[in-house]
């Protein structure tokens, strides 16, 4: 579920009323929707007050974690609050299907992770999950506010990290500067300023990475984007069938619509710049093999594409493209991606991993002849969204984490 932040308030308030009108029964055949009754019946309750947010003390802590502790909260989140308490394995939603309950070391929450956000979650619960409403019998506000505490202090450090970068709406500036830069090593990038842009899985995903940071510049010739995500392990070419890459993508809208998020649609084609940390390797020379993955193994023949089957077979996806470590491709709708001709290939890319990190730069020309091709000029704005793979979460295909839609404005 990625975030609809770029939709305005009044849209996203109007979105809300059609869920709610949604969720309805059929009642001596007629509609009968759950919100309109319980207005109607006087059953619907007034929204709870949440008082200002007290100043964190190491009293209120001290208190949050007895709390916690007494109401059970680590019966099901574990003691260090790593959703691993003993009836953790047991819990299940109201169809029956095992939900584990929330990991509070990561700081990702479902309905954020704001002091005010998880008051309410606490106030309310969750309906529908063994995630109950901790009322202001069993929990008076002061209580509620330190286990909220409590819970937002169990957050590792590491994971703070990701949270840095805030994003303030879903503009990306692409500043104008003399040189450009399109090395991930440039130290020029450091001067930059950086948005974070958060990413959701589409699959469930134990640790999904949060956010890439992007950080765009253009010299009135060529556009550079860099975007560093934290990724703890480097998965480059795939060598055995258990392997998966890591890989990012961008996704531009070639009418400036914002048409559906995977891979737009017939009259909304896209232009997708696929980069992946095998054609890295391979670019460097130092694309690792079956020989390189399993050195003592003894073979009488040895064909290294017979080996490598999908690239034996001319797959598309496996068959490698230098010299660019980036692929130009383009796709009208779910299942449409398409990669252009080699004539067509004008996107360059380089990554680099260092200290669990990835820094990717793509770059292009601002215009180009491709009819096929995203076009930028100083001024403009482009609709852009992000996807990353994690090889070691063996992401592949439509198993990713992405962003929504935000828009790249080129200074002028
Ligand atoms: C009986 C088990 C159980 C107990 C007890 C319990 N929780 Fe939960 N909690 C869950 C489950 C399961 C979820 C995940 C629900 C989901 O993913 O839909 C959850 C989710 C949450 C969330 C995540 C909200 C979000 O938006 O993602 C918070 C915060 C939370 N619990 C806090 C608490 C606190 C604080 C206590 C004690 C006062 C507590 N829980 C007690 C099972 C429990």
């Amino acid at each position: 579920m990625p975030a609809f932040n770029y939709l305005p308030e009044a849209e996203r308030r109007e979105l809300v009323r059609h869920v709610k009108w949604l969720t309805a029964s059929v009642k001596d055949g007629q509609r009968a929707n759950k919100f309109e009754e319980a207005v109607k019946s006087g059953a619907q309750k007034p929204p709870i007050a949440v008082p200002p947010e007290p100043g964190v003390t190491v009293e209120a802590l001290v208190r949050g974690k007895e709390l916690y502790t007494k109401l059970q909260c680590a019966n099901c989140h574990g003691e260090t609050g790593v959703g691993d308490g003993p009836a953790a394995a047991e819990q299940k939603d109201s169809l029956g299907l095992p939900l584990p309950p929330r990991d509070f070391t990561i700081g990702a929450f479902r309905g954020g992770s704001t002091g005010r956000d998880l008051y309410l979650r606490v106030a309310n619960g969750m309906a529908s999950t063994p995630m109950l409403a901790f009322t202001d019998e069993v929990l008076p506000p002061t209580d509620r506010w330190a286990v909220v505490q409590y819970v937002q202090s169990l957050r590792r450090s590491d994971a703070q990290v990701n949270d840095l970068l805030r994003p303030t709406d879903t503009t990306l500036r692409a500043q104008r500067v003399r040189k450009l830069p399109v090395a991930p090593t440039d130290p020029a990038w450091e001067k930059l300023d950086s948005v974070r842009v958060p990413l959701n899985p589409l699959w469930p995903e134990p640790y999904p990475i949060p956010a890439v940071a992007v950080t765009a510049v253009h010299d009135g010739q060529k556009l550079s984007v860099l975007m560093q995500w934290r990724d703890d392990i480097a998965n480059g070419a795939p060598v055995r069938v258990e392997d998966f890459q890591d890989a990012i993508a961008l996704q531009w809208s070639l009418k400036g619509t914002t048409p559906f998020l995977g891979m737009g649609d017939t009259e909304n084609p896209v232009n997708l710049w696929m980069w992946k940390a095998g054609w890295q390797q391979a670019i460097a020379g130092a694309r690792p093999d079956v020989d390189t993955v399993n050195p003592a193994l003894h073979v009488d023949t040895y064909f290294a594409t017979s080996y490598r089957t999908a690239e034996a077979t001319g797959n598309l996806q496996a068959v490698l493209r230098p010299p660019t470590a980036v692929e130009d491709a383009n796709a009208r709708g779910f299942g449409s991606f398409a990669p252009q001709p080699a004539a067509g290939q004008n996107v360059h890319g380089q990554g680099v991993w260092r200290g669990g990190f990835w820094s990717v730069v793509v770059t292009r020309d601002l215009r180009s002849r491709d009819k096929d091709d995203v076009q930028f000029a100083a001024g403009k704005s482009v609709p852009v969204a992000f996807a990353v793979w994690n090889g070691e979460q063996r992401d592949r295909n439509g198993r990713k984490v992405v962003s929504n839609w935000h828009h790249l404005v080129l200074d002028r």
